[in-house]
């Protein structure tokens, strides 16, 4: 796997809650590659939460950062990375998913529902019904989420370990031949 892809970055795209970190990680030990988060990234670089950083400084501005974060990463080679639900909804965050594959992680809003039912970590999901919000986030990021190069769909009874497994099985065919 790690000859084929030559070192282009991974980026893992989807909804909050369908576990883009859980299985970046583990995509990450299996084929030798490093994980990057880009919410990690951010609390880091700005020293406080994604909670405060929506609240003190605004979601634009919060925005910026996960662009800029895209931005440098490009940089890199063998990366998975991570990325926030909402990166796909920028336009020009596409110019730096497009440098690597996008692989979408797809789970129905029953299983989000359930991962993030004592979540208090989301600012967008503070609405006192946290299924209609993310019903409507889903249909508004949907035909963005769409264009990565790999949808991988979640089924409750899958293991983070199986989609990986099926991920990496799926990676040669959307692979240009040589
Ligand atoms: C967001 C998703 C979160 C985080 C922020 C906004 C979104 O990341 O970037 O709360 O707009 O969907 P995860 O998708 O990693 O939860």
């Amino acid at each position: 796997m790690i000859d084929i892809l030559k070192g282009v970055n991974l980026y893992l795209i989807g909804m909050m809650g369908v576990g883009k970190t859980t299985v970046g990680k583990l995509l990450a030990a299996e084929i030798g590659y490093r994980f990057v988060d880009t919410d990690e990234v951010i609390i880091k670089a700005a020293g406080k939460s994604i909670n405060e950083i929506f609240t003190e400084n605004g979601e634009a501005e919060f925005r910026q950062l996960e662009s800029d974060v895209l931005a440098q990463v490009c940089a890199y080679t063998k990366l998975i990375i991570s990325t926030g639900g909402g990166v796909p909804m920028q336009q020009q965050n596409w110019s730096y998913l497009h440098h690597g594959l996008i692989i979408w992680l797809d789970a129905p809003i029953g299983i989000i529902l359930q991962r993030l039912a004592e979540d208090n970590t989301r600012p967008l999901l503070q609405d006192a019904d946290i299924e209609s919000k993310l019903t409507s986030l889903l249909e508004q990021r949907q035909p963005m989420y769409s264009q990565a190069d790999l949808h991988i769909t979640i089924s409750a009874i899958e293991t983070p370990e199986e989609i990986v497994t099926r991920i990496l099985a799926t990676i040669p065919s959307i692979l240009k031949p040589q």
